[in-house]
């Protein structure tokens, strides 16, 4: 089999065989394919797509490229959850302690953030202390102690992924729907759990920028996670403001921890709410969503969800101090409010801005290599359905740096401000299952 044949057949927008995709990812895997035709097949799969058939093969052969890990000697269901990448998404800070303080077992692997979406791991660190990276044998015993850890991917997992990632990143290949589920659904598989609840983002902060692409990464990727014999579910929700008010790492762990102390924003409860249910259902502890949503309400309630997190974080050799008095997280030098220029309702927050001017601030990496100021970000003080008098603080930026450049005018045009009312969205827009 040669290369330039493969890309010549996908340009001309034929079919591929398992043969040939395994092939394909052998050689991306042992670097045997040169990065120059790897990157011109990308493009060709960007621009002749590739049917369901073929994206099962791709997820597959990406799958196996590495390590998969085994969780098979932990008792009872594995729960896991994505989320394709959004703005103050600190879902799983507090979404993975109430699933496991209701009897679901997470065994997480996470990720860094890039360019405006944060990740996990970043979040973590900044409880001092933390550990990500636990051997496999530390991370499966851990769950089977406490139903609970999350950890950083090791190398070891989908190293096709992680080239192919690498390198559709700098040629404009990330925005086609095959390869985007392919990524997801093959870390995810490699990563063991029994079953996947997956939160597609959509908006202006998001891959996904339509409700109609979403749905079809959704659909594609539930298929393919049954097609592996996986309980696969998704949500739709959305990315047309920041979830919740603070976005950056410290900020958002201190909102996690408000929603599991029963005062967390009305969307991010929403969104734990409904989430957390799926999963419940998926683990077979609750037999409706009602009840997976009582139980949830329950663990925030009871604070078993807290106690939960205190756990884990004790467990990854965290300074639980932080987490019983988030006080002691430290605040950025720089604290500078962000005004609003005129009335009126606010229509829009655009999370793209909001987070690139996060990053800008020391939340973020432009690049793997940048290093991140936990204390930095930015927390909202509006919401889209609010409304805003001239002067009110719409949100205020937290930095160490001394030039931030046009972040207050960044952070300032981020909002639309109409006269006319508008009503907060709901932060579900559909469930595939
Ligand atoms: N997240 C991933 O892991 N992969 C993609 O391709 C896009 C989002």
């Amino acid at each position: 089999m040669r290369m330039v044949d493969l890309i010549e057949k996908k340009r001309d927008g034929k079919i591929l065989t398992k043969d040939e995709i395994q092939y394909f990812i052998r050689g991306v895997s042992n670097g045997s394919i040169p990065d120059y035709q790897t990157s011109a097949f990308l493009m060709t799969v960007l621009f002749q797509g590739m049917n369901e058939e073929e994206t099962s093969f791709l997820t597959d052969a990406m799958e196996h490229s590495g390590e998969t890990i085994n969780l098979s000697k932990i008792q009872g269901a594995t729960v896991d959850k994505h989320s394709t990448g959004g703005v103050g998404d600190k879902t799983s800070l507090a979404l993975g302690p109430l699933v496991a303080s209701c009897g679901a077992k997470l065994a997480k692997m996470s990720g860094r953030g890039l360019g405006h979406t944060g990740g996990t791991l970043d979040k973590l660190e900044s409880i001092p202390g933390f550990k990500i990276q636990l051997s496999i044998d530390d991370f499966i015993h851990q769950v089977n102690e406490i139903g609970l850890a999350i950890v950083g991917q090791t190398k070891e997992v989908d190293p096709a992924d992680k080239k192919l990632y690498a390198l559709r990143d700098v040629t404009g290949t990330v925005e086609s729907i095959p390869l985007i589920a392919s990524s997801i659904m093959s870390k995810k598989l490699a990563a063991g759990a029994d079953t996947i609840l997956l939160d597609v983002k959509v908006g202006a902060g998001a891959f996904m920028k339509t409700k109609k692409s979403a749905q079809e990464l959704a659909h594609l990727m539930v298929k393919i996670g049954k097609h592996l014999n996986r309980d696969t579910r998704a949500i739709l929700t959305g990315m047309e403001e920041p979830l919740g008010y603070a976005v950056g790492n410290a900020l958002e762990v201190k909102e996690a921890i408000d929603e599991l102390n029963g005062h967390g924003p009305k969307d991010f409860h929403e969104l734990i709410l409904k989430a957390g249910s799926i999963m419940l259902c998926q683990a077979k502890i609750a037999k409706t969503e009602e009840e997976g949503e009582r139980k949830i309400q329950e663990a925030i309630d009871n604070r078993k969800g807290l106690e939960k997190l205190k756990e884990m974080v004790i467990k990854q050799g965290g300074d639980v101090s932080y987490i019983e008095n988030p006080c002691k997280f430290p605040i950025s030098s720089l604290i500078i409010p962000v005004y609003a220029e005129k009335d009126g309702y606010v229509h829009h927050i655009d999370s793209l801005a909001i987070g690139l001017t996060a990053m800008r601030l020391g939340a973020g990496r432009a690049t793997m290599q940048d290093e991140i100021d936990h204390s930095s970000g930015i927390v909202l003080a509006k919401k889209v359905g609010d409304f805003v008098q001239k002067g009110d603080v719409l949100c205020t930026l937290y930095t160490n740096k001394e030039d931030i450049g046009r972040a207050k005018d960044d952070a300032s045009d981020a909002f639309l401000i109409k006269k006319e009312k508008i009503a907060a969205p709901s932060i579900l827009l559909d469930y595939i299952r």
